[in-house]
């Protein structure tokens, strides 16, 4: 299942980056700052075109620079913000799907008004992609100019501008925010899975950087490697980077969909397939548009590694923050901040993080991986049997830290079943133990016995330790399952007992 899908995404890197075969390097030449910064005065048309929507349904307007009358045609409101979509690297020349239902989020009466233009460059765009590189330069520039014209000609101030740029099209905003700079600096960058091929460990100057706008944010939905490259790029180029599920690949992209959709597409199933994850930080973002109840919380922390021991779930000091449109704008230093978080597989993809921590007291040495399920009760839902495994045997007095992610949001957690999985080695070694046992007296044996359950939810920053309900019994054999509640709930209960 792995080496079909490492191939396809080499295919696809290969056409990424095809025109190098032919000599094209991007070589210094039309990268030079030097003589770049002549936007305004000499740039008459641009060859991008700048579509403003007004309604959910046209088909977009476009402003041309220099005619103001096109402003009032297209209906420009400069008392609002401008959102600028910004395409990436095409293959087949013709505007994608997301771009739709972007302009449409957009425009949406969940999001406070804005004017919504989308920078068409697919003529430029569709080219191999080294050209597409340098043109993305030019493209830059052309924004630049849209946006230094609207200051001058509307007092429409760059600070109230946001470009929200996908693949390649999130450097061309970059370029644009360099382009502008100083007291111009552009509001805000979003990159969406900005393009890795010839990005990735550049100058911030070659690519989008924090400084390129007030504030700027980056999603990291594609950067597997593959022959030390990736789709997107890796390493952080915002003020807040948020990495999804890692931001490796994404859950629902799996090559087994491909058999299903190449059923269904043919062989497009293929780029479909790779694009999945890639354009995923699109649908990331436009979800945040579309739930806003239901946003997704974005945790720092320093790699997947540690989120999945749950070690980073912590919000104080701003130490987590949200996902999509609606992101706390916080944080304007140079260094860039690497957010995690786990998500759905589809719309809306907000899904609840927890941190668990197990302590065990056990005298019995455990060598393999038990396994175990956990049922959680809530107080608006439950959810039944979700499988745990501790890593590496249990040794005693230890606390097992992992992070646990439920699709749905059960409400405060009340209750905690905790089942030792059925397993032959297990109740092979069970029986030894016993067997070994049988000359005490009170045959004390020591087996596994999971002592507490701490529980860190991220997204109320709520704290619970429960404890067993049964103190009398605290041994888990095998196959058995055990309940803990709240701790208070628990002493109470033994205070009462043993009055
Ligand atoms: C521009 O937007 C403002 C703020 O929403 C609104 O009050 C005003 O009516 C709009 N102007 C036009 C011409 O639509
Ligand atoms: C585990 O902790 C208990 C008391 O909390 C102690 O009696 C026991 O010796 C400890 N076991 C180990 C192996 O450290």
């Amino acid at each position: 299942m792995e080496s079909p899908l490492c191939v396809s995404i080499f295919l696809v890197l290969c056409i990424f980056i095809l025109s190098s075969a032919h000599g094209q390097s991007p070589g210094p030449e039309p990268f030079g700052r030097s003589h770049a910064v002549e936007t305004g005065e000499t740039l008459q048309e641009t060859e991008t075109r700048f579509l403003l929507f007004e309604d959910k349904t046209d088909k977009g307007c476009q402003l041309q620079l220099h005619h103001a009358d096109t402003l009032q045609q297209c209906g420009f409101n400069a008392s609002l913000p401008l959102v600028m979509i910004i395409h990436g690297w095409s293959f087949d020349g013709l505007l994608e799907n997301w771009i739709w239902q972007m302009v449409d989020a957009l425009k949406s009466p969940l999001v406070q008004p804005v004017n919504v233009v989308l920078a068409d460059w697919i003529t430029l765009a569709h080219q191999q992609y080294t050209i597409a590189i340098r043109k993305s330069r030019l493209v830059g520039q052309e924004v630049a100019a849209l946006l230094q014209w609207l200051e001058e000609s509307a007092q429409f101030s760059p600070s109230n501008v946001h470009l929200i740029g996908y693949s390649l099209g999130a450097h061309v905003s970059g370029f644009a925010g360099n382009y502008m700079g100083g007291k111009h600096k552009i509001g805000r960058i979003t990159a969406l899975d900005a393009a890795g091929p010839l990005f990735e460990g550049t100058a911030p100057s070659e690519r989008l950087s924090p400084d390129d706008a007030n504030f700027v944010d980056a999603i990291h939905t594609f950067t597997r490697e593959h022959m030390g490259l990736s789709v997107g790029i890796k390493q952080p180029i915002a003020h807040y980077d948020f990495y999804p599920n890692g931001g490796t690949f994404q859950p629902g992209c799996h090559f087994l969909e491909l058999y299903k959709d190449i059923a269904k597409y043919g062989l497009n199933a293929i780029t479909k397939t790779i694009k999945c994850a890639h354009v995923r930080s699109v649908h990331l973002f436009i979800d945040s548009l579309l739930h806003p109840s239901m946003q997704s919380t974005a945790y720092l922390c320093s790699d997947m590694d540690s989120f999945s021991q749950g070690l980073c779930l912590s919000c104080r000091k701003s130490r987590c923050n949200t996902l999509g449109y609606h992101v706390r704008q916080e944080h304007r230093g140079k260094k860039s901040r690497k957010l995690f978080l786990v998500t759905r597989a589809q719309a809306p993809f907000k899904a609840y993080h927890y941190q668990f921590k197990i302590q065990f007291i056990n005298q019995m040495e455990t060598p393999g991986k038990p396994t175990f399920t956990m049922s959680l009760l809530g107080t608006k839902e439950e959810m039944q049997k979700v499988p745990i495994t501790l890593g590496e045997g249990i040794t005693s007095n230890k606390t097992y830290s992992f992070l646990l992610t439920l699709d749905l949001d059960i409400g405060e957690l009340v209750m905690i079943k905790f089942k030792w999985d059925n397993s032959a080695v297990w109740t092979n070694v069970w029986n030894t133990v016993q067997i070994i046992i049988p000359w005490g007296r009170e045959p004390h044996y020591s087996g596994l016995v999971p002592k507490s359950i701490r529980v860190m939810s991220g997204e109320t920053q709520q704290r619970t330790t429960f404890c067993p309900e049964n103190v009398d019994d605290l041994q888990l054999h095998p196959t058995q399952e055990k309940t803990f509640v709240r701790c208070e709930i628990s002493s109470k209960k033994l205070k009462r007992k043993n009055r």
